[in-house]
Protein backbone atom coordinates (compact mmCIF):
# COMPACT_ATOMS: atom_id res chain seq x y z
CA UNK A 1 0.00 0.00 0.00
CA UNK A 2 1.43 3.42 -1.04
CA UNK A 3 -0.06 4.99 2.81
CA UNK A 4 2.56 2.40 4.55
CA UNK A 5 5.27 4.73 3.65
CA UNK A 6 4.32 7.73 3.61
CA UNK A 7 5.03 10.32 6.56
CA UNK A 8 1.97 11.61 7.51
CA UNK A 9 0.69 14.96 8.63
CA UNK A 10 -2.60 14.08 7.99
CA UNK A 11 -5.38 16.61 9.77
CA UNK A 12 -8.73 16.21 8.35
CA UNK A 13 -11.07 18.81 7.86
CA UNK A 14 -14.19 19.63 9.91
CA UNK A 15 -15.46 22.23 12.53
CA UNK A 16 -13.77 20.08 15.20
CA UNK A 17 -10.43 20.88 14.06
CA UNK A 18 -10.49 23.91 12.10
CA UNK A 19 -9.18 26.22 14.61
CA UNK A 20 -6.29 24.01 15.99
CA UNK A 21 -3.05 22.54 14.21
CA UNK A 22 -2.04 19.85 17.47
CA UNK A 23 -3.00 17.11 15.79
CA UNK A 24 -1.09 17.40 12.76
CA UNK A 25 2.03 18.41 14.74
CA UNK A 26 2.46 15.52 16.96
CA UNK A 27 2.04 13.17 14.15
CA UNK A 28 5.07 14.98 12.32
CA UNK A 29 7.19 15.47 15.43
CA UNK A 30 10.54 15.39 13.47
CA UNK A 31 9.59 17.79 10.80
CA UNK A 32 12.02 20.98 11.01
CA UNK A 33 8.89 23.37 10.13
CA UNK A 34 5.76 24.06 11.88
CA UNK A 35 2.72 22.26 9.58
CA UNK A 36 -0.10 25.22 9.15
CA UNK A 37 -3.84 24.38 9.76
CA UNK A 38 -5.43 22.46 7.59
CA UNK A 39 -2.33 20.83 5.77
CA UNK A 40 -0.43 17.51 5.31
CA UNK A 41 3.30 17.17 4.66
CA UNK A 42 3.89 14.30 1.75
CA UNK A 43 7.77 13.95 1.32
CA UNK A 44 9.01 12.86 -1.88
CA UNK A 45 11.09 10.52 -0.64
CA UNK A 46 7.98 8.72 1.33
CA UNK A 47 6.60 7.70 -2.19
CA UNK A 48 9.33 7.03 -4.35
CA UNK A 49 9.54 3.61 -3.78
CA UNK A 50 6.43 1.98 -3.69
CA UNK A 51 7.41 -1.99 -4.49
CA UNK A 52 5.66 -4.40 -6.38
CA UNK A 53 2.81 -5.04 -4.35
CA UNK A 54 1.69 -1.26 -4.54
CA UNK A 55 -1.57 -0.16 -5.99
CA UNK A 56 -0.12 2.18 -8.81
CA UNK A 57 -2.62 4.55 -10.50
CA UNK A 58 -3.64 3.77 -13.86
CA UNK A 59 -6.45 6.84 -15.06
CA UNK A 60 -4.93 10.04 -14.68
CA UNK A 61 -7.91 11.36 -13.08
CA UNK A 62 -7.31 9.36 -10.20
CA UNK A 63 -6.15 11.59 -7.34
CA UNK A 64 -2.96 11.20 -5.38
CA UNK A 65 -4.01 11.72 -1.55
CA UNK A 66 -1.83 9.29 0.29
CA UNK A 67 -2.93 10.60 3.63
CA UNK A 68 -6.24 10.32 2.85
CA UNK A 69 -7.47 13.44 4.12
CA UNK A 70 -10.63 14.77 3.32
CA UNK A 71 -10.26 17.94 0.81
CA UNK A 72 -10.39 20.78 1.08
CA UNK A 73 -6.94 20.81 2.57
CA UNK A 74 -2.85 21.90 1.75
CA UNK A 75 -1.05 18.98 0.55
CA UNK A 76 2.52 20.42 0.78
CA UNK A 77 5.32 18.87 -1.13
CA UNK A 78 8.23 20.99 -0.44
CA UNK A 79 8.62 23.23 2.81
CA UNK A 80 8.88 26.69 0.23
CA UNK A 81 5.05 25.58 0.36
CA UNK A 82 5.05 26.98 3.84
CA UNK A 83 5.98 30.72 2.58
CA UNK A 84 2.70 30.81 -0.40
CA UNK A 85 0.81 29.57 2.39
CA UNK A 86 1.64 31.22 5.53
CA UNK A 87 1.45 30.51 9.13
CA UNK A 88 -1.96 30.42 9.17
CA UNK A 89 -4.02 29.59 6.36
CA UNK A 90 -7.55 28.16 5.68
CA UNK A 91 -9.53 26.85 3.21
CA UNK A 92 -13.30 27.14 2.76
CA UNK A 93 -16.04 26.43 0.57
CA UNK A 94 -18.23 29.15 -0.15
CA UNK A 95 -20.92 28.75 -2.56
CA UNK A 96 -21.84 25.55 -4.30
CA UNK A 97 -24.79 23.96 -6.61
CA UNK A 98 -24.40 20.33 -6.95
CA UNK A 99 -26.46 20.04 -10.06
CA UNK A 100 -24.94 23.12 -12.04
CA UNK A 101 -21.17 23.85 -13.32
CA UNK A 102 -22.11 27.43 -12.28
CA UNK A 103 -18.13 28.38 -11.64
CA UNK A 104 -15.95 26.57 -14.14
CA UNK A 105 -13.99 29.60 -15.82
CA UNK A 106 -12.95 33.20 -16.30
CA UNK A 107 -12.17 34.29 -12.88
CA UNK A 108 -11.99 38.11 -12.50
CA UNK A 109 -11.77 39.95 -9.55
CA UNK A 110 -12.75 43.71 -9.36
CA UNK A 111 -11.13 45.73 -7.03
CA UNK A 112 -13.32 48.55 -6.47
CA UNK A 113 -16.69 46.80 -6.08
CA UNK A 114 -14.56 43.75 -4.27
CA UNK A 115 -16.41 41.18 -6.34
CA UNK A 116 -15.38 37.75 -8.26
CA UNK A 117 -17.01 37.57 -11.52
CA UNK A 118 -16.65 33.73 -13.45
CA UNK A 119 -18.30 31.32 -15.80
CA UNK A 120 -20.26 28.34 -16.17
CA UNK A 121 -19.16 25.60 -17.59
CA UNK A 122 -19.34 25.93 -21.82
CA UNK A 123 -20.25 22.47 -23.30
CA UNK A 124 -18.98 20.23 -20.59
CA UNK A 125 -20.47 18.01 -17.97
CA UNK A 126 -23.27 20.01 -15.64
CA UNK A 127 -22.84 23.34 -17.87
CA UNK A 128 -26.26 23.69 -18.94
CA UNK A 129 -24.85 24.92 -22.10
CA UNK A 130 -24.37 23.37 -25.35
CA UNK A 131 -25.17 24.83 -29.42
CA UNK A 132 -28.80 25.54 -28.35
CA UNK A 133 -28.37 27.24 -24.94
CA UNK A 134 -25.87 29.80 -23.77
CA UNK A 135 -23.53 29.73 -20.77
CA UNK A 136 -23.90 32.16 -18.18
CA UNK A 137 -21.46 34.82 -16.05
CA UNK A 138 -22.19 35.48 -12.15
CA UNK A 139 -20.62 36.80 -9.32
CA UNK A 140 -20.14 36.29 -5.72
CA UNK A 141 -19.13 39.38 -3.51
CA UNK A 142 -16.20 39.16 -1.21
CA UNK A 143 -17.45 41.17 1.69
CA UNK A 144 -20.14 38.83 1.74
CA UNK A 145 -17.61 35.90 1.89
CA UNK A 146 -15.27 37.80 4.63
CA UNK A 147 -18.65 37.99 6.62
CA UNK A 148 -19.80 34.21 6.83
CA UNK A 149 -16.11 33.32 7.43
CA UNK A 150 -15.72 36.13 10.14
CA UNK A 151 -19.27 34.42 11.88
CA UNK A 152 -17.61 31.69 11.70
CA UNK A 153 -20.47 29.53 9.75
CA UNK A 154 -19.86 26.17 9.56
CA UNK A 155 -21.71 26.18 6.08
CA UNK A 156 -20.99 29.36 3.59
CA UNK A 157 -23.06 29.77 1.22
CA UNK A 158 -22.67 33.34 -0.18
CA UNK A 159 -25.58 34.66 -2.57
CA UNK A 160 -24.29 33.88 -6.51
CA UNK A 161 -25.81 36.81 -8.93
CA UNK A 162 -26.31 36.06 -12.60
CA UNK A 163 -25.45 38.50 -15.24
CA UNK A 164 -27.84 39.69 -17.95
CA UNK A 165 -24.95 39.88 -20.53
CA UNK A 166 -26.39 40.65 -24.66
CA UNK A 167 -26.05 37.90 -27.70
CA UNK A 168 -22.53 39.14 -28.18
CA UNK A 169 -21.13 37.55 -25.28
CA UNK A 170 -21.71 33.39 -26.37
CA UNK A 171 -19.91 30.66 -24.37
CA UNK A 172 -17.72 32.79 -21.74
CA UNK A 173 -14.33 30.66 -21.68
CA UNK A 174 -11.80 33.31 -19.92
CA UNK A 175 -11.43 36.42 -18.73
CA UNK A 176 -8.89 38.49 -16.95
CA UNK A 177 -8.80 42.15 -16.15
CA UNK A 178 -9.55 44.50 -14.94
CA UNK A 179 -8.68 45.91 -18.06
CA UNK A 180 -9.66 49.62 -18.24
CA UNK A 181 -12.49 49.29 -15.87
CA UNK A 182 -14.12 46.82 -17.61
CA UNK A 183 -13.97 42.35 -17.32
CA UNK A 184 -11.89 41.72 -20.38
CA UNK A 185 -14.10 38.10 -21.49
CA UNK A 186 -12.86 35.84 -24.39
CA UNK A 187 -15.78 33.47 -25.60
CA UNK A 188 -16.15 30.34 -27.76
CA UNK A 189 -18.84 31.12 -29.82
CA UNK A 190 -21.81 28.83 -30.19
CA UNK A 191 -22.51 27.59 -33.33
CA UNK A 192 -21.80 30.01 -36.31
CA UNK A 193 -22.16 32.67 -33.77
CA UNK A 194 -18.19 33.56 -34.01
CA UNK A 195 -15.06 33.11 -30.51
CA UNK A 196 -14.82 36.82 -29.56
CA UNK A 197 -13.14 38.60 -27.14
CA UNK A 198 -14.74 41.60 -25.55
CA UNK A 199 -14.88 43.80 -22.74
CA UNK A 200 -17.92 44.02 -20.27
CA UNK A 201 -19.25 46.41 -18.05
CA UNK A 202 -18.49 44.90 -14.58
CA UNK A 203 -21.52 47.39 -13.47
CA UNK A 204 -25.55 47.17 -14.58
CA UNK A 205 -26.48 47.20 -17.38
CA UNK A 206 -23.56 45.49 -18.28
CA UNK A 207 -22.89 46.52 -21.81
CA UNK A 208 -20.92 44.93 -24.09
CA UNK A 209 -17.91 46.05 -26.53
CA UNK A 210 -16.59 43.59 -28.72
CA UNK A 211 -12.97 43.79 -29.35
CA UNK A 212 -12.01 41.30 -31.86
CA UNK A 213 -14.49 38.34 -33.91
CA UNK A 214 -12.00 36.65 -36.42
CA UNK A 215 -8.78 36.55 -37.96
CA UNK A 216 -8.50 38.45 -41.32
CA UNK A 217 -11.37 37.18 -42.07
CA UNK A 218 -11.76 33.60 -40.41
CA UNK A 219 -13.58 32.35 -37.68
CA UNK A 220 -11.71 31.10 -34.60
CA UNK A 221 -11.98 28.05 -33.46
CA UNK A 222 -12.98 28.31 -29.98
CA UNK A 223 -10.93 31.17 -28.07
CA UNK A 224 -10.03 30.16 -24.52
CA UNK A 225 -8.12 31.60 -22.60
CA UNK A 226 -6.55 35.36 -22.18
CA UNK A 227 -3.85 37.70 -20.38
CA UNK A 228 -3.09 41.11 -20.54
CA UNK A 229 1.21 41.47 -21.21
CA UNK A 230 2.76 44.45 -18.91
CA UNK A 231 3.47 45.83 -22.55
CA UNK A 232 -0.44 46.57 -23.06
CA UNK A 233 -0.82 43.82 -25.74
CA UNK A 234 -3.37 41.45 -24.86
CA UNK A 235 -2.31 37.30 -25.81
CA UNK A 236 -5.12 34.90 -25.96
CA UNK A 237 -5.47 30.61 -26.80
CA UNK A 238 -7.63 29.21 -29.71
CA UNK A 239 -8.58 25.92 -29.04
CA UNK A 240 -10.90 23.06 -30.64
CA UNK A 241 -12.85 22.32 -27.87
CA UNK A 242 -15.79 23.70 -29.06
CA UNK A 243 -16.15 21.32 -31.37
CA UNK A 244 -15.05 18.66 -29.33
CA UNK A 245 -17.84 19.70 -27.05
CA UNK A 246 -20.19 19.54 -29.67
CA UNK A 247 -21.04 23.38 -29.82
CA UNK A 248 -18.64 24.67 -32.72
CA UNK A 249 -18.72 23.51 -36.00
CA UNK A 250 -15.14 21.70 -37.21
CA UNK A 251 -11.93 23.49 -37.02
CA UNK A 252 -10.65 25.62 -39.58
CA UNK A 253 -7.24 26.85 -37.75
CA UNK A 254 -4.53 25.38 -36.07
CA UNK A 255 -4.46 25.39 -32.20
CA UNK A 256 -2.49 28.60 -30.93
CA UNK A 257 -1.38 31.33 -28.85
CA UNK A 258 -2.14 34.94 -30.31
CA UNK A 259 -1.29 38.49 -29.58
CA UNK A 260 -4.03 41.47 -30.38
CA UNK A 261 -2.94 44.71 -30.11
CA UNK A 262 -5.56 46.60 -28.90
CA UNK A 263 -4.23 50.19 -30.17
CA UNK A 264 -4.19 49.11 -33.98
CA UNK A 265 -5.95 45.77 -34.21
CA UNK A 266 -3.63 43.90 -35.39
CA UNK A 267 -3.64 40.19 -34.78
CA UNK A 268 -1.07 37.94 -34.93
CA UNK A 269 0.19 34.39 -33.90
CA UNK A 270 3.11 34.07 -31.23
CA UNK A 271 3.29 30.58 -30.66
CA UNK A 272 2.18 27.08 -32.23
CA UNK A 273 2.51 23.83 -32.32
CA UNK A 274 0.57 23.08 -29.53
CA UNK A 275 -1.66 20.35 -29.48
CA UNK A 276 -4.73 22.06 -27.24
CA UNK A 277 -3.20 25.13 -25.74
CA UNK A 278 -5.17 26.34 -23.07
CA UNK A 279 -4.48 28.61 -19.89
CA UNK A 280 -1.75 31.21 -20.76
CA UNK A 281 0.08 33.49 -17.83
CA UNK A 282 2.93 35.80 -18.17
CA UNK A 283 5.62 36.61 -15.08
CA UNK A 284 5.02 39.91 -13.41
CA UNK A 285 7.86 41.43 -15.96
CA UNK A 286 6.48 39.96 -18.90
CA UNK A 287 9.62 38.01 -19.83
CA UNK A 288 8.43 34.53 -19.36
CA UNK A 289 5.00 33.06 -20.75
CA UNK A 290 3.27 29.87 -19.17
CA UNK A 291 0.83 28.48 -21.76
CA UNK A 292 -0.94 25.08 -20.60
CA UNK A 293 -1.44 22.20 -23.31
CA UNK A 294 -4.28 20.07 -21.90
CA UNK A 295 -3.95 17.44 -25.23
CA UNK A 296 -5.04 14.52 -22.92
CA UNK A 297 -8.39 16.13 -22.70
CA UNK A 298 -10.05 15.41 -26.31
CA UNK A 299 -14.12 15.43 -25.81
CA UNK A 300 -15.79 13.46 -27.71
CA UNK A 301 -12.54 11.71 -29.10
CA UNK A 302 -12.37 10.51 -25.95
CA UNK A 303 -9.19 11.38 -23.22
CA UNK A 304 -5.28 9.98 -24.02
CA UNK A 305 -3.16 10.22 -21.04
CA UNK A 306 -0.18 9.53 -23.37
CA UNK A 307 -1.32 13.12 -25.23
CA UNK A 308 0.17 16.62 -23.23
CA UNK A 309 -0.96 17.42 -19.92
CA UNK A 310 1.97 19.96 -19.92
CA UNK A 311 2.80 23.33 -19.19
CA UNK A 312 5.66 24.73 -20.94
CA UNK A 313 7.51 28.16 -20.24
CA UNK A 314 8.47 30.52 -22.77
CA UNK A 315 10.68 33.65 -23.53
CA UNK A 316 9.11 36.54 -24.72
CA UNK A 317 10.52 38.56 -27.22
CA UNK A 318 11.05 42.08 -26.52
CA UNK A 319 10.33 43.07 -30.08
CA UNK A 320 7.80 40.93 -31.37
CA UNK A 321 6.37 39.42 -28.52
CA UNK A 322 6.52 35.63 -30.04
CA UNK A 323 7.15 32.93 -27.46
CA UNK A 324 10.70 31.62 -27.92
CA UNK A 325 12.53 28.63 -26.72
CA UNK A 326 9.92 26.71 -25.61
CA UNK A 327 10.64 24.54 -22.72
CA UNK A 328 9.01 21.90 -20.59
CA UNK A 329 8.05 23.73 -17.42
CA UNK A 330 5.68 20.98 -15.49
CA UNK A 331 3.97 18.11 -16.67
CA UNK A 332 0.87 17.39 -14.15
CA UNK A 333 0.19 14.25 -12.04
CA UNK A 334 -3.40 14.70 -12.15
CA UNK A 335 -5.71 15.30 -14.71
CA UNK A 336 -4.71 18.09 -17.10
CA UNK A 337 -3.77 22.03 -16.76
CA UNK A 338 -6.04 24.49 -17.58
CA UNK A 339 -6.02 28.21 -16.12
CA UNK A 340 -2.65 29.57 -15.09
CA UNK A 341 -2.26 32.31 -12.87
CA UNK A 342 1.43 33.54 -11.79
CA UNK A 343 1.88 35.01 -7.61
CA UNK A 344 4.39 38.44 -7.28
CA UNK A 345 6.96 35.84 -6.27
CA UNK A 346 7.16 34.23 -9.39
CA UNK A 347 5.40 30.95 -8.42
CA UNK A 348 2.77 29.55 -10.70
CA UNK A 349 -0.77 28.12 -9.95
CA UNK A 350 -2.61 25.96 -12.88
CA UNK A 351 -6.09 24.31 -12.18
CA UNK A 352 -5.33 20.58 -12.48
CA UNK A 353 -7.75 17.10 -12.20
CA UNK A 354 -7.42 17.38 -7.63
CA UNK A 355 -7.27 21.27 -7.25
CA UNK A 356 -4.86 23.91 -8.13
CA UNK A 357 -1.53 22.86 -7.92
CA UNK A 358 1.64 25.69 -7.32
CA UNK A 359 5.31 24.89 -8.29
CA UNK A 360 8.30 27.37 -8.07
CA UNK A 361 9.91 29.61 -11.25
CA UNK A 362 12.15 26.43 -11.77
CA UNK A 363 9.18 23.70 -12.23
CA UNK A 364 9.24 22.15 -8.52
CA UNK A 365 6.20 20.90 -7.29
CA UNK A 366 5.12 22.98 -4.00
CA UNK A 367 2.72 21.69 -3.27
CA UNK A 368 -1.52 21.86 -4.43
CA UNK A 369 -4.64 23.35 -2.56
CA UNK A 370 -6.28 19.24 -2.94
CA UNK A 371 -9.91 19.77 -3.59
CA UNK A 372 -10.20 16.42 -4.94
CA UNK A 373 -11.75 17.10 -7.93
CA UNK A 374 -10.83 19.71 -10.78
CA UNK A 375 -10.90 22.92 -10.96
CA UNK A 376 -10.27 24.89 -14.44
CA UNK A 377 -9.22 28.50 -12.73
CA UNK A 378 -8.48 30.54 -9.90
CA UNK A 379 -8.07 33.96 -8.85
CA UNK A 380 -6.16 36.39 -6.51
CA UNK A 381 -8.83 38.51 -5.14
CA UNK A 382 -7.10 40.94 -3.40
CA UNK A 383 -4.00 40.47 -1.01
CA UNK A 384 -3.42 36.69 0.40
CA UNK A 385 -7.16 35.31 -0.98
CA UNK A 386 -6.95 32.98 -3.56
CA UNK A 387 -10.62 32.30 -4.91
CA UNK A 388 -10.71 28.65 -6.77
CA UNK A 389 -13.11 27.85 -9.31
CA UNK A 390 -14.58 23.99 -8.67
CA UNK A 391 -17.02 23.90 -10.78
CA UNK A 392 -19.91 23.18 -8.86
CA UNK A 393 -18.47 25.25 -6.13
CA UNK A 394 -16.33 27.54 -5.10
CA UNK A 395 -13.25 27.90 -2.56
CA UNK A 396 -11.42 30.86 -0.69
CA UNK A 397 -8.44 29.99 0.35
CA UNK A 398 -6.69 33.10 2.72
CA UNK A 399 -3.12 32.34 2.06
CA UNK A 400 0.30 34.68 2.61
CA UNK A 401 0.88 34.76 -1.26
CA UNK A 402 -0.25 37.89 -3.31
CA UNK A 403 -0.98 38.04 -6.93
CA UNK A 404 0.00 40.65 -9.73
CA UNK A 405 -2.00 43.21 -10.24
CA UNK A 406 -3.94 43.74 -13.08
CA UNK A 407 -2.13 45.72 -16.55
CA UNK A 408 -4.56 48.28 -17.18
CA UNK A 409 -6.88 48.44 -14.35
C1 LIG B 1 -15.44 28.74 15.37
O1 LIG B 1 -16.10 27.48 15.54
C2 LIG B 1 -15.29 26.49 16.08
C3 LIG B 1 -16.04 25.19 16.03
O2 LIG B 1 -17.38 25.36 16.44
C4 LIG B 1 -14.86 26.89 17.48
O3 LIG B 1 -14.00 25.92 18.00
C5 LIG B 1 -14.13 28.22 17.41
O4 LIG B 1 -13.79 28.69 18.69
C6 LIG B 1 -14.98 29.26 16.72
N1 LIG B 1 -14.20 30.49 16.52
C7 LIG B 1 -14.73 31.68 16.75
C8 LIG B 1 -13.83 32.84 16.45
O5 LIG B 1 -15.86 31.84 17.16
C1 LIG C 1 4.11 -9.17 -2.51
O1 LIG C 1 3.05 -10.10 -2.57
C2 LIG C 1 3.49 -11.45 -2.65
C3 LIG C 1 2.27 -12.33 -2.87
O2 LIG C 1 1.30 -12.06 -1.90
C4 LIG C 1 4.26 -11.81 -1.37
O3 LIG C 1 4.75 -13.12 -1.46
C5 LIG C 1 5.43 -10.85 -1.20
O4 LIG C 1 6.06 -11.08 0.03
C6 LIG C 1 4.95 -9.42 -1.26
N1 LIG C 1 6.11 -8.54 -1.27
C7 LIG C 1 6.24 -7.54 -0.42
C8 LIG C 1 7.48 -6.71 -0.57
O5 LIG C 1 5.39 -7.23 0.42
C1 LIG D 1 -28.56 25.22 -9.05
O1 LIG D 1 -28.60 25.84 -10.32
C2 LIG D 1 -29.79 25.60 -11.03
C3 LIG D 1 -29.63 26.22 -12.40
O2 LIG D 1 -29.43 27.61 -12.29
C4 LIG D 1 -30.96 26.18 -10.28
O3 LIG D 1 -32.15 25.91 -10.98
C5 LIG D 1 -31.02 25.57 -8.90
O4 LIG D 1 -32.02 26.21 -8.16
C6 LIG D 1 -29.70 25.75 -8.19
N1 LIG D 1 -29.71 25.02 -6.95
C7 LIG D 1 -29.34 25.57 -5.81
C8 LIG D 1 -29.42 24.68 -4.62
O5 LIG D 1 -29.00 26.74 -5.73
C1 LIG E 1 -20.71 51.04 -21.34
O1 LIG E 1 -21.41 52.25 -21.54
C2 LIG E 1 -20.80 53.38 -20.94
C3 LIG E 1 -21.73 54.57 -21.13
O2 LIG E 1 -22.00 54.74 -22.49
C4 LIG E 1 -19.45 53.60 -21.58
O3 LIG E 1 -18.79 54.70 -20.98
C5 LIG E 1 -18.60 52.36 -21.38
O4 LIG E 1 -17.37 52.50 -22.07
C6 LIG E 1 -19.31 51.14 -21.93
N1 LIG E 1 -18.55 49.95 -21.57
C7 LIG E 1 -18.35 48.96 -22.41
C8 LIG E 1 -17.52 47.82 -21.94
O5 LIG E 1 -18.84 48.94 -23.53
C1 LIG F 1 -3.19 8.05 -27.85
O1 LIG F 1 -2.21 8.90 -28.36
C2 LIG F 1 -1.07 8.20 -28.85
C3 LIG F 1 -0.03 9.24 -29.19
O2 LIG F 1 -0.51 10.17 -30.09
C4 LIG F 1 -1.52 7.37 -30.03
O3 LIG F 1 -0.39 6.65 -30.54
C5 LIG F 1 -2.59 6.41 -29.60
O4 LIG F 1 -3.08 5.72 -30.71
C6 LIG F 1 -3.72 7.14 -28.93
N1 LIG F 1 -4.64 6.20 -28.36
C7 LIG F 1 -5.93 6.24 -28.62
C8 LIG F 1 -6.75 5.21 -27.91
O5 LIG F 1 -6.45 7.08 -29.34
Amino acid sequence: MITRSILIGSLVYGASVLAGDGGAINQNQDLPFKLPPQSVFVDPQSFAVMGANATFRKDFFETFNPTSTTPPFFQIFHPSFLSVLGPNPSIRQVASNSTFSFAHEAPIYVPTTDEVFFASNDGGALGMSDLNHNSVVSKISMKDVDAAIAANQSTIEVPVTTLDLPETVQMTNGGTGPYKSSLLLITSGRGPRPPSIALVNPKAPHNVTVLLDNFFGRQFNSLNDIKVHPSGKIFFTDVTYGFLLNFRPNPLMPNQVYRLDPDTGAVRVVATDFDKCNGVAFTEDGKTAYVADSGALAGFLGNNQTEPATIYAFDVDEQTHAFKNRRVFAFVDTGIPDGIQVDLKGNVYSGCGDGVQVWNDEGTLLGKFFLGTVSANMVFAGDGKLVILGGTNIFVANIAAQGIPAISP
